[in-house]
């Protein structure tokens, strides 16, 4: 078992990329102790590419439509990620499941961001099914990747008061503002603070973390995520 750290970490898109371009932000402003050294989509028209190419940093696709299945698509897939030499994988708006073959080089390495309060709402539409269930919270998550859709322990969350009012798509945005702030914020822990994935438990300096981190959305841009009341 090792640390994970942020000093190289390389993205998987497949839309616009704008949790990609948050994480570019958080390096450049130095919030984050790492670089972004690739941005990788499975989708050849997503946008975040460019957006990626705009703040020099590299960007590839490797096109989901050019293999026949998903362990062709996973060994190109690996082959892109480990030429850029990451230390840590960031699945944002990555809109694929992955294999348990995949994923085992990555153990402890690899994080997704999911739009909801996990484990409410594990998979897509998580917005509309926060409204159409009443939720009075919603918000996003950021947890290691294993092979269970959006099942791998959560490492942070932030939240919001859901406005019933709401269409869908307004919560949609509102969510996704807390999204840029969270996942910069939890990368940016990986330097601070010694985090390491122990099979189903994840220790923040030795300490086991009994509840996911909190990013209030009352706290400013530098609140810092780390509470005591977080670990036992
Ligand atoms: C985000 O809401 C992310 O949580 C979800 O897909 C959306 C991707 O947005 N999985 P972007 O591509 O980062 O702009």
């Amino acid at each position: 078992m090792t640390a994970v750290t942020a000093e190289r970490i390389a993205v998987l898109i497949s839309g616009r990329g704008s949790n990609a371009m948050a994480l570019v932000q958080g390096c450049q402003s130095g919030l984050i102790q790492g670089q972004v050294v690739k941005v990788i989509s499975d989708q050849s028209y997503a946008s975040g590419l460019q957006r990626a190419r705009s703040h020099n940093i590299p960007a590839t696709c490797v096109d989901a439509t050019q293999h026949a299945d998903r362990s062709s698509l996973e060994r190109a897939l690996t082959s892109s990620i480990n030429e850029a030499q990451p230390t840590l994988v960031v699945l944002a708006g990555f809109m694929r499941v992955l294999s348990a073959d995949f994923l085992a080089p990555y153990a402890g390495r690899i994080l997704n961001i999911h739009p909801s309060l996990l484990p409410r709402h594990r998979g897509l539409n998580t917005h509309a099914r926060a409204l159409a269930a009443g939720d009075a919270q919603h918000g996003a998550s950021v947890h290691f990747v294993t092979a269970e859709l959006d099942g791998g322990p959560v490492l942070s969350q932030a939240q919001l008061t859901v406005d019933p009012s709401n269409t869908a798509s307004m919560l949609s945005e509102r969510v996704l503002a807390l999204e840029h702030r969270l996942l910069p914020a939890t990368v940016a822990l990986l330097s601070q603070e010694t985090v390491e994935l122990d099979h189903e438990t994840i220790l923040i300096n030795t300490t086991a973390l009994a509840a996911p981190l909190r990013l209030g959305v009352d706290l400013s841009d530098g609140g810092t995520l780390l509470s005591d009341a977080n670990c036992r």
